[in-house]
């Protein structure tokens, strides 16, 4: 079997919002962002299942281009009670199962929107005492925020409309695309 490079993006529901060229670069470019304010080559990528597994797998990949060389785990959160409505509180269901004290560590996720889940993953992160702490986001709904955080990198600012791809999903669906596109 022959191993090809597939060009054209596969037929997905919406419309394609971020290429995946422009997230490739786009991507790379955050690793240089990164790399240059890390204080040490051996960080910790901190990933927010389920959404961030797909970035911070390019990620990786690029820190390792530039001589970065961490340790990668993740962490979960959920917004979500027993029901499926958002109950506005964030429980963590994964805590790190490494020792960061003293290291640094990098929060990574797919997307900011309320800005609940990271706010509740930084506390968690910083509670268990990282010499350095920071946080990269591969898109920004500003418009949706209801609590005040920034991320200290950030990919893309987006408008507020439900997008998948790249990892970001519709009740499970859609995350393996190569492309973010806006649903509806
Ligand atoms: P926040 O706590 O409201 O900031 O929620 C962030 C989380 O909600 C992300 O990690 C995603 O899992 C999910 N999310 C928010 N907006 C979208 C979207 O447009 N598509 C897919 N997932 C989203
Ligand atoms: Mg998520």
């Amino acid at each position: 079997m022959s191993a090809t490079k597939h060009s054209s993006p596969p037929p997905s529901p919406g419309t394609v919002l971020i290429s995946e060229d422009a997230l490739q670069h786009r991507v790379a470019e955050l690793a240089v962002e990164v790399s240059a304010a890390l204080p040490d080559r051996e960080p910790i990528l901190v990933g927010l299942l389920t959404g961030s597994f797909v970035f911070v797998a390019d990620l990786g990949r690029e820190l390792s281009r530039l001589g970065v060389h961490p340790q990668i785990e993740f962490i979960e959160t959920t917004h979500y009670g027993a029901g499926r409505r958002p109950t506005g509180r964030v429980e963590l269901r994964r805590p790190l199962q490494r020792d960061v004290r003293g290291r640094a560590v990098l929060l990574v996720d797919d997307i900011l929107d309320s800005g609940r889940s990271l706010t509740k993953a930084m506390e968690h992160a910083s509670e268990r005492e990282p010499a350095w702490l920071r946080s990269c986001v591969l898109l920004d709904k500003t418009a949706r925020r209801e609590v005040p955080i920034r991320a200290d990198h950030v990919g893309f600012q987006i408008p507020d409309s439900w997008v998948i791809g790249y990892g970001l999903d519709d009740d499970g669906r859609y995350r393996e695309l190569p492309h973010v596109a806006r649903l509806r």
